[in-house]
């Protein structure tokens, strides 16, 4: 027995006296497998010493976004975890372990490193566990507003592409809009023709309207006087109202872009990766740094049963335009800088007004509706279909590249 085995083993007799976990997991199916097939060697791994399993997860990607979780809700167990991000090596839980607060760090490299780390330590169980990433975002102005919370059914990658400087195409290909253009072909507009199989998530509908639900419940912050005033200078309908809680698609991008030019090319290559053929099926409306990058290393451990994709609804409150007014058209750089004309507070106070009555909600109807799952009637899962399923994007297969 190496000495992390027999850690983890003494710790798992300790821990459930020092803890007092909630749930601690019984379930035969979790068991270790290991099949040796001429020298093809399979592994399976349970959770045979898991300890803890939480009801619900609220995973937060920076400290503002992780902050009004704490303030608001009793989190008063603070627990270490290997291969968090150095910024956030813990998480923290309520009294009764059943609510889990989980800060992944920024972007995609350290989402997806924090949410691998997490789903595949021993110590947790999270195969019932439900997941609501609560963050902030970019809004498009057509959907949102400052304040608006957005709930997701598409989330898409959508920085997997070539991109060339404006110098350097502006002269040959002149009617493009961008210098982004897809892998493995010579254009804007032609779909790619082989993937990365990270592109295009699609999340469980059902549950992501029943969130939507919850958090009409709750009441918004409608910003700042100064978020009101700037909000006049918008021509949309839904940039000029109060924020209101919204059903609308999120992108990720470690490439933190804003203005006209690329949201209106990302725009088009969304519903490009979507095969969004009316503009019902896919709405763009946010923009973020991390949701794709959780979203794989969530939907790999649902392979082996470590987690179920489709208990996940990924939430995006909005803190900014994404596009200037018209007014600020010719400076778009301006407008971006001026963090003034931004709504910050009022999206990290709506994090918890539109998310809180879903985590409450997850706890009081837990043996009635939660339990067993809220089955989804549409597609989950990537562009890949790697865990089966009839998408309606996407191709039967790619070329590998
Ligand atoms: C595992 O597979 C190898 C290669 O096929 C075989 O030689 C060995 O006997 C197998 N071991 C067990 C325990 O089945
Ligand atoms: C738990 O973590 C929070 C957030 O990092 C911190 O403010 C608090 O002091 C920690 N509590 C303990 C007991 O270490
Ligand atoms: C852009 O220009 C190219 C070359 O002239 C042409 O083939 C293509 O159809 C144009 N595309 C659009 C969307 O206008
Ligand atoms: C990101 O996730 C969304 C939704 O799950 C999906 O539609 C999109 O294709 C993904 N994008 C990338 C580049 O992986
Ligand atoms: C809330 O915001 C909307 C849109 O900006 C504005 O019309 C309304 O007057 C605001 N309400 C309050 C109470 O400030
Ligand atoms: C942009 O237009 C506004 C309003 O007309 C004007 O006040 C401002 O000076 C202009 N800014 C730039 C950078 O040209
Ligand atoms: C999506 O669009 C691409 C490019 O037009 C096409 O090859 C693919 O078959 C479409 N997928 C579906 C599911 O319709």
């Amino acid at each position: 027995m190496k000495i992390t085995s027999i850690l983890i083993a003494f710790s798992a007799i300790l821990l459930p006296i020092l803890a007092q976990p909630l749930d601690k997991r019984t379930d035969k199916d979790r068991q270790v497998e290991f099949t040796n097939d001429s020298n093809d060697v399979k592994t399976v791994f349970g959770k045979p010493y898991a300890i803890y399993q939480p009801k619900v997860v609220v995973v937060s990607m920076f400290m503002l976004e992780r902050d009004p979780w704490l303030k608001d809700m009793d989190f008063v167990h603070n627990v270490s975890i290997p291969g968090l991000a150095p910024l956030y090596p813990q998480v923290h839980f309520t009294t009764d372990y059943s609510i889990m607060q989980f800060t992944t760090g920024e972007g995609e490299i350290n989402a997806a490193a924090s949410v691998s780390s997490l789903l595949l330590n021993p110590l947790f169980d999270f195969s019932k566990t439900y997941f609501l990433i609560a963050g902030i975002g970019g809004g498009e102005s057509s959907l949102t507003t400052i304040g608006s919370a957005t709930f997701a059914k598409y989330s898409v990658q959508i920085g997997l592409q070539y991109q060339v400087g404006y110098n350097e195409y502006i002269k040959t290909n002149p009617n493009w809009t961008s210098g982004y253009f897809g892998y493995g072909v010579d254009n804007p507009w032609t779909y790619p023709s082989n993937v990365y199989g990270t592109e295009v998530y699609e999340l469980n509908e059902n549950l992501r309207d029943r969130a939507i639900q919850l958090a009409r419940t709750g009441e918004l912050n409608n910003g700042t006087e100064r978020n009101v005033e700037f909000r006049t200078l918008y021509e949309e309908d839904a940039a000029k109202s109060s924020p209101s809680i919204v059903a609308c698609d999120v992108y990720t991008s470690d490439n933190y872009y804003f203005g006209n030019e690329l949201s209106d090319y990302f725009k088009s290559y969304g519903e490009m990766m979507t095969n969004s053929t009316d503009s019902k099926k896919f709405q763009y409306c946010s923009s973020a740094q991390e949701d794709n990058a959780s979203l794989e290393a969530f939907l790999r451990m649902d392979l082996h049963g470590l987690v179920d994709f489709s208990r996940i609804v990924v939430m995006r409150t909005i803190s900014n335009f994404i596009t200037p007014p018209p007014l600020y058209a010719n400076d778009t750089v301006g407008y971006f800088n001026d963090v003034d004309k931004g709504g910050i507070q009022a999206s990290l106070d709506n994090l918890v007004n539109a998310g809180k009555p879903f985590v409450e909600d997850i706890i009081k109807n837990w043996d009635d509706v939660y339990s067993h799952g809220i089955k989804p009637d549409n597609y989950i899962g990537n562009i890949l279909r790697t865990l089966g399923g009839e998408a309606d994007f996407g191709k039967e297969s790619f070329e590998e590249a």
